[in-house]
């Protein structure tokens, strides 16, 4: 199954965490999980983010593990050495694009404009992050790139919430949406994980129609 399969099936909403504190890993992936949500990305934006996913690999809770905010080739690779089955990059460069060639772990490169899809497109990636979606004008833009573009998916991410996420799962073109609403810095710092499970299973009840 690709990845792109994987991750429709398991929401399609994906969480985008950024994680402070390693011991917070297994309670999230418990408390997302719990509430129907059967993936998470944990951005390469602190230093706890690569030993999180690590905890989550070794814990084998049957959530799926991305790593986000990937820049370059190194930190793909060391997101594949910790145990991620998927990265996830705002856009793309040239030290993503050689990496393609071999890559570790799937990765989904940031696009929004059509010669970036493009571009994407030419170094072999077919499965984007449309980035930042919202600003980027949202599903409509999203919509007008599935005819001239028919073999690429999206996960759009970026300014979307609970209420605007509809609008882009109703896309063909739309596999999954990210989000970092269900994980809010506040609630992960005062570990209410019960609450981030309510926040999950609003989000896992929203319908992938298309
Ligand atoms: C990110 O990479 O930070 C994501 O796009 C999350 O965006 P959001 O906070 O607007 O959901």
């Amino acid at each position: 199954m690709s990845i792109a399969e994987m991750l429709n099936k398991a929401a399609p909403i994906v969480p985008v965490v950024v994680i402070e504190n390693v011991e917070h890993a297994l309670p999230l992936a418990e408390a997302l999980l719990q509430g129907g949500v059967h993936s998470i990305e944990i951005t390469l934006r602190t230093d706890a983010a690569l030993d999180a996913i690590r905890a989550l690999a070794k814990a084998d809770t049957g959530i799926i593990i991305g790593a986000g905010t990937v820049l370059n080739a190194t930190q793909w690779q060391q997101a594949a050495d910790a145990g991620a089955h998927f990265a996830v990059s705002p856009g793309l460069c040239a030290s993503l694009e050689k990496q393609n060639i071999n890559a570790p772990i799937p990765l989904l490169p940031g696009a929004v404009t059509a010669s970036e899809i493009q571009r994407a497109l030419e170094a072999g990636f077919e499965f984007l992050k449309f980035f930042p979606a919202a600003s980027s004008g949202g599903a409509d833009a999203v919509k007008s790139f599935a005819s001239p573009f028919k073999q690429v998916k999206f996960c759009p991410t970026g300014g979307i919430s609970v209420e605007t996420a509809t609008a882009y799962l109703n896309l063909p073109n739309v596999v999954c949406v990210g989000g970092s609403w269900l994980t809010p810095a506040s609630l992960l710092r005062e570990q209410r994980w019960s609450a981030i499970s309510d926040l999950a299973k609003q989000a896992s009840s929203l319908d992938k129609k298309a």
